[in-house]
């Protein structure tokens, strides 16, 4: 490849600066291979078996939370802590617009009405002063989502919550190991939510898990998951707890493959970690439309389901966020949007029509239709960027590169702009 094609943008022709692949994901090791085996000679696949218990042990350790629960997804477990925490039918749950849809519809789907609120423009994750404007006298509880690459202010949300009685539930479910001043994610609030799904930092294809310090928030959640029943104990099997519950469990099969994750994932943190920083840096260094979140000095330890970034279309030149990101993925540097906001999320239009349990006033919920959450829809619509973590996984170089994929793009807006305008014109 001769020099003049490494300097022309990929977008028009010009060899990608991006060379070096990413690492593969998800990760695993003989030993899962091993116990996957003798998990399926031995015929114990269900629930509590040797892998489960020690799964939750290992992971209740990690987190530094005293109980940790599995579970099926990481949608059960935020319904499952949010009843367990005591939200009620008819109660107000305070949730930030932007995230996951399943942490609204978690709530909705028991009988919790859900209020969105806005977000940090710096962080993406919930404001709490937006959270303290919106509670009423029939508020229960605050999500606090740790989004992407950044957790939420917890000393923020815990103080809010503290000062009006309400229960916090954080939505973990893309901070596996993150640290607000050494507390572990999920162990801060009433209760933690975690998910295990494919694409996750921790992963067995599909799971979840619940966190919680507080005995008897264990065990209603226990038993929320586990068909009402009681946590086992050494002397009694178990025992009906008294309380209506679903089939919320997780398998051995899914255990196998937390536990062989759980294993790697402190040393793949501090890889992300570093790498993170050296993106970070190099983007700080050469400047442009494109930055990564400022990391708040209070996470002690950042687990990166993603790098948080933010593009500034002032310093585009007029360029597009889908633009700029079409230029950079020629380079070969995929970056991504941030999820929609919820309150346009098209599941919402359907729930009165085709809910199975439409049993919610219409008149009590929240006007998604009317809202406007300003932080929320900049973010979303134009300014708000996400890497996934795979990326940081990979060879220090690959930051280099994408560092100078950034770089050369910057050095090319008009070039870019152009080649857009042309490819209106012609009517592509
Ligand atoms: C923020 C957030 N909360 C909850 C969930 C739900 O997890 P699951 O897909 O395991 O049900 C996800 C899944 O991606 C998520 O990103």
């Amino acid at each position: 490849m001769s020099c003049a094609s490494k300097s022309q943008l990929a977008l028009t022709g010009g060899a990608a600066t991006v060379t070096l692949g990413h690492s593969p994901w998800p990760v695993t090791g003989e030993q899962e291979v091993r116990w996957m085996e003798e998990v399926v000679r031995s015929g114990v696949w269900s629930w509590m078996g040797q892998h489960e218990r020690a799964f939750c042990e290992e992971f209740a350790e990690f987190i530094g939370a005293k109980y940790a629960l599995g579970a099926s997804n990481g949608t059960v477990t935020i319904q499952t802590a949010l009843q367990a925490v005591g939200v009620r039918p008819g109660d107000e749950v305070i949730v930030p617009g932007l995230t996951w849809v399943a942490t609204m519809q978690a709530a909705i789907d028991i009988g919790a009405n859900v209020v969105l609120v806005d977000i940090d423009p710096e962080t993406f994750c919930i404001d709490p002063a937006a959270a303290e404007a919106a509670i009423t006298e029939r508020t229960s509880a605050i999500i606090p989502v740790h989004i992407f690459g950044c957790m939420a202010d917890m000393d923020g949300i815990m103080d809010v919550a503290g000062r009006h009685g309400l229960k916090v539930v954080e939505d973990t479910a893309h901070q596996h190991g993150s640290r607000w001043r050494d507390q572990g994610a999920g162990s801060i609030g009433d209760a933690g939510s975690f998910s295990f799904q494919q694409s996750k930092v921790l992963t067995s294809g599909e799971g979840g898990a619940i966190t919680c310090n507080d005995e008897e928030v264990y065990r209603t959640a226990f038993a929320i998951k586990h068909v009402g029943w009681a946590p086992p104990t050494e002397t009694e099997g178990l025992t009906a707890a008294g309380l209506y519950g679903h089939n919320y469990r997780m398998t051995e099969m899914q255990a196998v493959l937390l536990r062989g994750g759980l294993s790697r994932i402190v040393e793949q943190t501090r890889i992300r970690e570093e790498n993170a920083a050296r993106l970070s840096e190099g983007l700080a260094r050469i400047g442009g439309p494109l930055r990564v979140a400022r990391r708040d000095e209070r996470i002690t330890r950042q687990a990166y389901y993603a790098v948080t970034m933010h593009f500034d279309p002032e310093q585009a030149e007029g360029l597009t966020r889908a633009q700029y990101a079409a230029a950079l993925a020629a380079e070969g540097m995929g970056i991504g949007n941030p999820y929609e906001p919820l309150h346009r999320h098209p599941l919402l239009g359907l729930y009165h029509e085709t809910s199975p349990v439409p049993y919610r006033d219409a008149a009590a919920v929240q006007n998604y239709a009317n809202l406007h959450l300003p932080n929320v829809e900049q973010i979303c619509d134009e300014t708000g960027m996400v890497l996934m973590h795979r990326v940081l996984l990979s060879e220090p170089e690959l930051m280099d590169e994408m560092v100078t994929a950034v770089d050369k793009v910057n050095g090319k807006l008009g070039e870019v702009r152009e080649h857009f305008a042309a490819q209106e014109a012609a009517g592509s």
